[in-house]
C-alpha cells in the first residue's frame, strides 16, 4: 500500500471520516552550509521524500494527532501551556502557537501523517513536518499568510520549542521547492532564484553514513554563537556589518587577536563558503560542472578542519570519492553525522557505490544507504 492510502485507511479508523491530504517536502542542498544564519547564500532544492498528512478541522479546541512513524497518537490543547511531552507531537504544537503568534487562527484538528525522510539522515524530515503543517493550518484556517512567514513559522518551531537555533534554509526550500530545480537564497534579502538544476551525465547521490549524534543541536548551536561573536568583534570596526556574511576576508583577519582562535575559523570558513555559493551558480551557467565539484571539496575541507561539523565516516567517504575522481563530495546539512552529496560522472556512478559500500561496511561494519537525488516539488495540497 501507498503512503497514502495508509494514510486514509488510518485515519477513517481513527476518526470515522476523511480529511484534506498536504505534503511537504526534505531537502538536499549544493552549497551553502551554515551560511543561512549568518546572512550568506544558501543553494537547497526539495526532494521526493518528505511528510504527508491528513488534516479535519474537529470543532474543537484540540489538536488529535497520530504518528505513523512513531505508531503513537497524541492529544494537546492549543495553549502555551499545553505542551505535549511526545518530541513528535512538539513540532506540530510549536507550529500552531507560532502561528497564533503572528495572529493567525488555529482551532483544534485531527491528524494521521506519515513520511518518507530518513530521520537523522540530514535531510530536514523536521522542517518537512513543520512545513506541512505551516501550510495545511494556513489553508484550512484561511489566514493567508505568505510563504515566506510559513518558513519562519516553521524556523520559530525549531527555537522556541525544539532547542535548535537554526537558519531559514530547510523550511524555505520545503515550501519553495519546484520540481527540477535549485532555488538560491540570500538569507539576509530574502530575495531567491530558480535554477533549472539537470546536469547531463552526471548524478547527484547521496550517501547516508547513518550516523547520528547526540549533542547535534547544541554543537549546531554553538557554532552559531562562534559567528555571532566574530561578527560582532567585526561590527566595532565596520558598523555596517550586520551579519558575518557582510564581512570582507580582511576584517576578519583585523579582529584575529580579538577573539577565540576557535571562533576565527568558524567565521573564515563562513566567509568562504558564502563566496563559493557564488561561483557555483556561475559555475553552473556555464555548464562548468567540474568547478561546481571543485568548491564542494572545498567546502567539505572547510566543514571538516575549520567548523568542525565532520565525522570520521564522511571523511571517509570524502576522502574514497577523491580518490575515486568523483567530480565533487561533501558532507550535506548540519553535519555531525548524516550524508555526503556527491556529483557523479554517470560511468563511474556505479564503480563508486559499489565501492562505497563495500570499504565503509569493512571499516564502520555496516553499510551506509543510497539515496538518488530526485529534485521535486515543495508545500501542497494533494486532495
Ligand atoms: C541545518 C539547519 C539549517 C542550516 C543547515 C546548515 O539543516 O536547520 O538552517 O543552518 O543546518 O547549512
Amino acid at each position: 500500500m501507498e503512503m497514502k492510502e495508509k494514510i486514509q485507511e488510518k485515519f477513517r479508523t481513527l476518526f470515522g471520516q476523511d480529511g484534506a491530504i498536504f505534503a511537504s517536502a526534505g531537502r538536499v542542498n549544493l552549497i551553502g552550509e551554515h551560511t543561512d544564519y549568518n546572512g550568506g547564500y544558501v543553494f537547497p532544492g526539495a526532494i521526493d521524500k518528505g511528510i504527508m498528512a491528513e488534516v479535519m478541522v474537529n470543532g474543537t479546541e484540540k489538536v488529535q494527532a497520530y504518528s505513523m512513524h512513531h505508531d503513537e497518537y497524541c492529544e494537546f490543547g492549543l495553549n502555551e501551556e499545553d505542551k505535549p511531552s511526545q518530541n513528535w507531537a512538539r513540532y506540530l504544537f510549536g507550529v500552531c502557537r507560532e502561528m497564533i503568534k503572528r495572529g493567525g487562527k488555529v482551532h483544534g484538528f485531527s491528524t494521521v501523517f506519515a513520511g518518507d525522510v530518513p530521520l537523522g539522515a540530514g535531510l530536514s524530515s523536521s522542517a518537512a513536518l513543520e512545513s506541512t503543517f505551516a501550510f495545511a493550518l494556513n489553508n484550512l484556517f484561511n489566514n493567508g499568510i505568505d510563504k515566506f512567514e510559513l518558513a519562519k513559522i516553521g524556523q520559530a518551531t525549531e527555537h522556541n520549542y525544539c532547542g535548535v537555533k537554526c537558519g531559514i534554509m530547510d523550511q524555505f526550500a520545503s515550501l519553495f521547492g519546484k520540481a527540477g530545480s535549485l532555488i538560491r537564497l540570500n538569507c539576509k534579502t530574502l530575495e531567491y532564484k530558480y535554477f533549472p538544476f539537470n546536469p547531463q551525465g552526471y548524478k547527484l547521490v547521496l550517501i547516508d553514513s547513518c550516523v547520528k549524534h547526540e549533542l547535534a543541536s547544541s554543537a549546531y548551536n554553538k557554532r552559531r554563537a562562534s559567528c555571532e561573536n566574530a561578527a560582532a568583534a567585526i561590527r566595532k570596526y565596520h558598523p555596517d556589518v550586520e551579519f558575518l556574511s557582510d564581512a570582507k576576508r580582511q576584517w576578519l583577519d583585523e579582529v584575529r587577536d580579538e577573539i577565540p582562535e576557535e571562533d576565527f575559523l568558524r567565521a573564515e570558513y563562513v566567509i568562504g563558503e558564502v563566496q563559493r555559493v557564488l561561483d557555483v551558480c556561475d559555475a553552473l551557467e556555464r555548464g562548468d560542472y567540474e568547478t561546481v565539484g571543485e568548491m564542494m571539496y572545498q567546502t567539505h575541507f572547510g566543514m571538516s578542519k575549520l567548523y568542525e561539523v565532520s565525522c570520521e565516516e564522511l571523511d571517509f567517504l570524502n576522502k574514497l570519492a577523491r580518490k575515486m575522481d568523483v567530480t565533487g563530495s561533501r558532507v550535506m546539512g548540519g553535519g555531525f553525522g548524516g550524508c555526503t552529496i556527491n556529483l557523479v560522472k554517470d560511468e563511474l556512478y556505479e564503480p563508486f557505490i559499489a565501492a562505497a559500500k563495500e570499504q565503509f561496511a569493512a571499516r564502520f561494519g555496516h553499510e551506509p544507504k543510497v539515496y538518488d537525488v530526485v529534485i521535486s516539488d515543495g508545500a501542497r495540497k494533494i486532495q
